[in-house]
């Protein structure tokens, strides 16, 4: 079963087409990046506008990469939510009409559970299969939550099959994506932040590390995460120390001139702010992985799932790695390309929820604040 997926969430427009929930034909993303990188975060008015400009070549160049015509799916699976409604309504809009003129069938997919299913795609590339039930960490831009993944029948081992979702942990506040983003705008390092933190804190640096963030400890459900104190103490720091703010100033000015990359700001960048950019990283990284580990264990499952934009980043993977392998438990990655935003992610959930008889009507609507469980 060819299943075209379409993702328009949040700021990027993708479109892919899955055979039978696993095997990728194509997977065509357009980023907003440039558009939303002088801002500083994604500005929802331009999101609709650039989605609306995109969706229809972005859909043709995944159906001729996929070496088909648009009448050869059999069936549209879209994102309802969550994310910002007037993109997701671009990406409804156009799956609805293309539904309707084809006469296939549409199929409402939550974007969490696509990111879920972007591990089982990457584990079936590698030939692995991930044991359920599991813990799921998703971890992006928008989202930091922690959830029990189990079939609806236990005694099926399928992840194509229905899935159970309990939510065990979430953000309280900032998603560790979004933290990633303030704090890179803080230190006048673009947008969005995570790629050039990352980068940054792994170069090798003997400097002292200027402050110490310890654990973030959470009152009431310990599997809860939270990362405005740590974005806070991040600025009151920078603020403290008068030496930072000008090579702030500095790799404020390269970006204003499309300075951006890793290679353009690093020699920017002193050993002390890379000290500080790597407590930092360490920080998020040790909650993200701390919490998610006593989850593992407190259910005792074998399978740890980690997904999103954050999911890429390179500390947490091997971080990840180490912990999971001293506790005797198998760590599930998707590849980068399908860690963040895509649409074969989401072709691969329409597959599980079609078969499961989950179709929409031409009533289907947005919904920005679409819960997974
Ligand atoms: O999943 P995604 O593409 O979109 C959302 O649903 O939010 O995630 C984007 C987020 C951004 O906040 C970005 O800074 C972060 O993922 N990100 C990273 C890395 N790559 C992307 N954060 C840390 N390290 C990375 N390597
Ligand atoms: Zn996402």
């Amino acid at each position: 079963m060819r299943i075209l997926g379409i993702e328009s969430s949040c700021d990027e427009t993708a479109a892919a087409v899955v055979v039978d929930g696993r095997e990728i034909l194509s997977s065509v993303v357009a980023s907003q990046i440039e558009i939303h990188h002088k801002y500083g975060g994604v500005v929802p008015e331009l999101a609709s506008r650039e989605h609306l400009r995109q969706i229809v070549p972005v859909v043709r160049e995944a159906i001729a990469q996929a070496g088909m015509e648009l009448s050869n799916v059999d069936a549209i699976g879209v994102t309802q939510g969550p994310g910002l409604v007037g993109a997701l309504l671009v990406g409804i809009t156009y799956g609805k009409t293309v539904a309707q003129a084809l006469g296939k069938p549409l199929v409402p997919v939550n974007h969490l559970e696509g990111h879920v299913h972007a591990v089982f795609l990457e584990a079936h590339k590698a030939g692995r299969a991930a044991r359920l039930p599991a813990v799921c960490l998703i971890v992006s831009g928008g989202h930091t939550v922690l959830y029990e993944v189990k079939p609806e029948d236990s005694n099926v081992q399928d992840s194509n099959a229905l899935l159970r979702y309990r939510k065990m942990g979430q953000t309280r506040d900032d998603a560790a994506g979004e933290a990633y983003d303030k704090v890179a705008k803080l230190l006048g390092l673009g947008y969005p932040g995570g790629p050039i933190l990352d980068r940054l804190a792994a170069v090798s640096n003997d400097a002292p590390a200027p402050v110490k963030f310890g654990p973030t400890k959470m009152k009431g459900n310990a599997l809860d995460f939270s990362f405005s104190g740590l974005k806070t103490a991040m600025l009151y720091h920078v603020r403290e120390h008068s030496e930072y703010a000008e090579e702030i100033r500095r790799r404020e000015e390269a970006l204003t001139r499309g300075k951006r990359k890793f290679e353009e700001l690093l020699p920017l960048c002193s050993p002390k702010t890379l000290a500080l950019v790597r407590e930092f990283q360490h920080a998020v990284v040790r909650d993200l992985v701390e919490r998610t580990m006593s989850a593992a264990e407190e259910l005792g499952v074998e399978s740890v799932l980690v997904s999103g934009g954050v999911a890429a980043n390179s500390q947490l993977r091997v971080t990840f790695e180490e912990r999971s392998k001293a506790a005797g438990v198998e760590v599930f990655f998707p590849s980068r390309a399908l860690s963040t935003d895509n649409a074969a992610m989401i072709a691969a959930a329409a597959y599980s929820r079609f078969r499961a008889g989950i179709i929409a009507d031409s009533t289907l609507n947005a919904d920005p604040s679409l819960a997974l469980a």
